[in-house]
């Protein structure tokens, strides 16, 4: 067989991981071929390809990013899209694709599946909110870089007295601030799934200053006010029609000390999340979803996606991984309030 590989959406430690075992298994286990698409979908779209063999996959197990591209490029918004994918994959003589992304990438693959493409899906997401997989590769990462900067802020807010502010991804859904903020010791944790009180958030800083500690508040991106009690600025919109976040760190820097009275210092931890080398844990994860998907389409599988259930790795239909986003249940948030303030 001649298979297509793509990575779409935002890139995340592990994905070469994945492409690694893919082509491994596939080339050394079932003797099949492959092609790189370049840049996601956009690969796909406009036929732009690159050599994708074992001489390509050495020595990128431990690299952070992929080294077939990444793009938001979404072809179903594309006039003709589908027709010019299926020309594209026929002319390039693919049997089957397999798609590596998030809940964007994902969603176009069920489509296209529907349109007759044989594809199979790798959840990947820092965000870890795609549904039907209990974690996702490059969340571990993502958790243990943030964990190392509270780590760090801890001292230096302790020393100058200040209200730490650690703004981490998450647009819907606050796993990565839940994570970091009870691994890391935050005196607050605020998520998308739970409008926040900035009047109980300035209590919880208070009340930590008075005990003589500094508070460190971790905040995912997407957190908001609740309704009526703080106005934030809208962002622009990407092709899928995300807004682009940021800024709520900027916010609670501001309105805590101007409420509080004591010092707060914003930090952004922004891409640096997406960057750099995969935990071992994601590295292993990686590795069994690209095992387990190359398994698929040599078996003739299509419209499925590889999914962690507990510890073993099973296939769920595409459409379950889209459906709906996975975001963090109340109860696993309160387990984290009793830490807070
Ligand atoms: O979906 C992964 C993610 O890192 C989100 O956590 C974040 O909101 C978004 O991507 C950022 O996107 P971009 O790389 O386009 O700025």
């Amino acid at each position: 067989m001649r298979i297509g590989v793509l990575t779409g959406g935002g890139d995340c430690p592990g994905l070469n991981a994945v492409i690694r075992a893919v082509v491994r298994k596939g080339v050394e286990v079932y003797e099949h071929e492959f092609v790189g698409f370049r840049d996601g979908w956009r690969g796909p779209l406009e036929g732009v390809t690159m050599e994708l063999g074992v001489p390509q996959v050495r020595g990128i197990l431990p690299r952070g990013g992929t080294i077939l591209g990444s793009s938001r490029t979404n072809p179903i918004k594309v006039d003709g899209g589908v027709e010019r994918i299926e020309a594209n994959l026929r002319e390039l003589g693919i049997d089957a694709l397999i798609a590596i992304g998030g809940e964007d990438t994902l969603g176009v693959a069920t489509q296209l599946a529907e349109h007759g493409i044989n594809v199979v899906g790798v959840p990947k997401t820092i965000d870890n909110d795609l549904g039907a997989t209990d974690y996702t590769f490059g969340f571990d990462t993502a958790v243990q870089i943030a964990v190392d900067a509270i780590d760090r802020l801890h001292t230096t807010a302790e020393s100058h007295h200040r209200a730490l502010i650690v703004e981490v991804m998450g647009r819907h859904a606050g796993w990565i601030a839940l994570h970091s903020g009870l691994a890391g010791g935050a005196n607050v944790i605020l998520i998308p799934e739970r409008p926040f009180d900035i009047d109980l958030v300035c209590e919880y800083v208070t009340a930590r200053f008075k005990r003589h500690y500094a508070p460190i508040i971790v905040v995912a991106e997407g957190a908001e006010p609740a309704e009526g009690t703080l106005a934030l600025q809208a962002g622009e919109l990407d092709a899928f029609g995300h807004v682009r976040l940021g800024g709520i760190g900027a916010v609670l820097e501001r309105e805590i000390e101007a409420r509080t009275g004591f010092e707060s210092r914003q930090t952004v931890l922004g891409h640096v999340q997406r960057g750099g080398t995969p935990t071992a844990y994601d590295r292993i994860l990686a590795t069994r979803f690209g095992l387990h998907a190359i398994d698929a389409v040599h078996e003739g599988d299509s419209g499925v996606m590889v999914a962690l259930r507990g510890t073993d790795i099973v296939r769920v239909p595409l459409a379950d991984a889209t459906r709906e986003l996975k975001t963090v249940p109340l109860d696993r948030y309160a387990e984290a309030q009793v830490f807070f303030g």
